[in-house]
């Protein structure tokens, strides 16, 4: 039987759960935080007579731990299993749907996860894959691309790294029209469960790559699936796989990455504040050609991004614009927008995606995605709001010292 790792009905509220849920002191010592158990292997009093662990492949209480929280976090969610990657939860899920089955995607998904279905699972288990614009496509096309063995519906909002908004309930709605009965599966990992609740929004399946928000201090990877409470056969699966071919975190991972999680909601915070603020400096450049950001007004899917914002981020998103949020009191780290591939740490990292993060992706397919050689990716940190905007301005003001053209005849 597959036993759910959390409650649907929470009460207390995102912050409390991240600090308390799948954190309680321990039993046996009183210990507040919980211990790490590196055991591979455990006692039986007799033959299948044990403590819910035989071996740590197939369970162990940190990671039992760490599911239990990101089931509670990710509103709606019943069962979390946590991956040794946000790339192999992508795997197991579309292992999970079998043979000969049709994928269709957003265009603009992440390189390792169009790499996966175009170049493995489609050698490997005779995946179909089709990638579309799911936020300028009509209903019309999207229907047209459905196929009798479209299996799984992939979506990510907002999309990296040029920040386009599905509107998922749309998807969903024309994936439920399907004989096929697709799983719609939603990415998460760029709004973290603090910002955006796909399961609330129809969505079969979220996934995390938990190296990015839900970590949040760029030493740990690892993924995550959370499924309602309607999917317990396929979370079954998932676990299934996941014991058949050994993709599982290690204990010490799951315990930093729980202890990541405790400041989630505050980092999250903290990371809107500070991007806001940046966008809008940027914004004011006249050495910028455009800003994509989904929390300016600006961008084309605004009030897209902000009607599919958690309730609770409705509230504090609404505190920022009225200028009410208290921009103080959060760390301030000295090492400002390091040159370096990933995203949603503590600290402040650029990165030209055509060069670095999409490389893989072929040059063609990277321009109608809009990804051009220009195109600076900003994952801002949690570091002090004015020195961020300080230095993304001496940076632009720098650049064009140095005499660096575009070829439309600014300077980047
Ligand atoms: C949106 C998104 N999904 C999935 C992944 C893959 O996660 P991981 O690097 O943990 O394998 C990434 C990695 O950058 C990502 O950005």
């Amino acid at each position: 039987m597959t036993i759910p790792n959390s409650q649907p009905s929470q009460i207390n509220g995102f912050g409390t759960r991240a600090v308390h849920v799948g954190s309680e002191p321990n039993a046996e010592t009183g210990a507040v935080i919980p211990p790490i158990s590196l055991s591979t292997t455990y006692k039986q009093d007799g033959v299948g007579n044990h403590k819910g662990y035989e071996y740590s492949r197939s369970g162990n209480p940190n990671r039992d731990a760490l599911e239990t929280t990101l089931a509670s976090l990710e509103a709606g969610g019943a069962y979390a299993i946590a991956f040794s990657s946000g790339s192999a939860t992508t795997a197991t899920i579309v292992q999970a749907v079998g043979p000969n089955a049709h994928v269709l995607s957003v265009n603009d998904v992440y390189g390792g996860t169009f790499r996966y279905f175009k170049r493995v699972a489609s050698e490997t288990q005779g995946l179909e894959s089709t990638f579309l614009d799911f936020e300028n496509a009509d209903d019309d096309a999207i229907l047209a691309a459905f196929q009798p063995n479209t299996k799984l519906v992939w979506i990510e909002s907002p999309t990296n790294p040029t920040l386009r908004v599905v509107d998922i309930p749309r998807i969903v709605s024309l994936a439920r029209s399907q004989p096929s009965r697709p799983f719609v599966v939603v990415d998460n990992t760029f709004l973290s469960p603090f910002y955006q609740s796909p399961l609330l929004l129809g969505a079969d399946v979220v996934i995390h790559s938990l190296t990015k928000y839900i970590n949040g201090h760029s030493d740990v990877v690892m993924g995550a699936a959370i499924l309602p409470p309607h999917h317990a056969a396929l979370s079954q699966t998932l676990r299934f796989l996941q014991n058949a071919h050994g993709a599982i975190p290690s204990p010490y991972d799951c315990w930093l990455v729980q202890r990541g999680t405790k400041t989630l909601h505050l980092r999250m915070k903290a990371h809107g504040v500070n991007a806001l603020q940046v966008a809008q400096a940027l914004e004011r450049s006249p050495w910028v050609d455009e800003v994509i950001y989904p929390g300016l007004p600006s961008h084309p899917r605004n009030t897209v991004a902000y009607r599919q914002l958690a309730p609770h981020a409705k509230r504090f998103v609404d505190g920022l614009q009225d200028g009410q949020e208290d921009q103080g009191g959060f760390p301030c780290a000295t090492r400002l927008f390091t040159l370096a591939e990933s995203l949603g740490g503590v600290e402040s990292l650029a990165e030209l995606p055509a060069q670095m993060t999409h490389a893989t992706i072929p040059e063609a397919e990277r321009a109608m995605l809009g990804i051009g050689d220009n195109l600076i990716r900003l994952s801002v940190g949690v570091e002090e709001t004015e020195d961020l905007v300080r230095d993304v301005e001496q940076a632009l003001e720098a650049a064009v010292a140095g005499g660096v053209k575009r070829k439309n005849g600014n300077a980047y």
